[in-house]
């Protein structure tokens, strides 16, 4: 509102210079040359014009068509997205009603993300900057819809198999409906130290998802393209995506 004087108050100018600063981070974390065009590695996000993603792109969005089809209807419901990255996923659930809170170690991927929220989805779509760990997974409270996407692997090698397993569990725990899971596969089991072999891997990661979440029926629902990482040895490599459901 312009002051009687008509010089917009200080209020507004503090809004504006707000907004603009956060435009230069934005710049900042998503360009070379901060004049250039953003660009993402993993997600995209077409609500800021980012429409495509370098690496993983193509399986963020097919992920996403295959969540979007079995999430429950979402409308006043609840939801956590660990490991939010960019915010792709928990900005689509909000688009669908979700109460979502998206939670991510770095403070990058939780600056673009807060960035890239429609502004009408700011009340109930929103980003925790929390490294999550077994002392403090339990304070993230109960959810009807967890997303845990390609961050299990990220817990084997920081915390070991014992207790990776017990923050899953503790996630699963807090879990009043439906859980996606997805882990890095035989792709990556030297590097981060995962239990299966590559043959095994998904019947090793169905077992495994049972037996941790208990009372949960376990469904491989699809596989999605992990995208073109230099130090793969082979080209188009897929991740499978689970749905862990209450079973009746
Ligand atoms: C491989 S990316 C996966 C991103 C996203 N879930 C997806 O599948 O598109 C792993 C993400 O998890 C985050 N992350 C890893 N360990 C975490 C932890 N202990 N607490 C919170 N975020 C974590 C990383 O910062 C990164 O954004």
């Amino acid at each position: 509102m312009p002051t009687l004087l008509g010089i917009p108050s200080m209020n507004r100018i503090r809004s504006k210079v707000r907004r603009g600063l956060e435009h230069l981070l934005f710049r900042l974390d998503t360009t070379k040359y901060i004049v250039d065009r953003p660009t993402l590695d993993y997600q995209p996000l077409p609500w800021v014009g980012v429409h495509s993603a370098g690496v993983r792109g193509r399986g963020s969005v097919s992920r996403w068509e295959d969540i979007a089809a079995r999430v429950p209807p979402g409308a006043g419901k609840a939801a956590l997205d660990i490991g939010s990255c960019y915010g792709y996923f928990a900005i689509r659930l909000a688009e669908l009603g979700y109460n979502v809170i998206g939670v991510d170690l770095n403070p990058r991927h939780v600056r673009i993300a807060r960035y890239a929220t429609p502004s009408h989805l700011r009340p109930t779509c929103n980003f925790l900057e929390m490294d999550i760990t077994p002392q403090n997974v339990g304070t993230l409270g109960t959810v009807d819809c967890t997303l845990l996407l390609s961050v299990w692997h990220h817990w084997v090698q920081r915390f070991e198999l014992g207790r990776a397993t017990d923050l899953l569990a503790t996630l699963w725990h807090h879990t009043r409906d439906s859980l996606f899971f997805e882990s890095g596969e035989g792709e990556v089991i030297d590097e981060f130290g995962l239990p299966f072999m590559a043959e095994n891997a998904r019947t090793w990661l169905a077992d495994y998802l049972h037996d941790t979440c208990t009372g949960s029926r376990v469904e491989l629902i699809s596989e999605h393209v992990v995208g073109d990482y230099e130090h793969y040895e082979s080209r188009e490599v897929k991740r499978g995506l689970f749905l862990v459901a209450r079973s009746a």
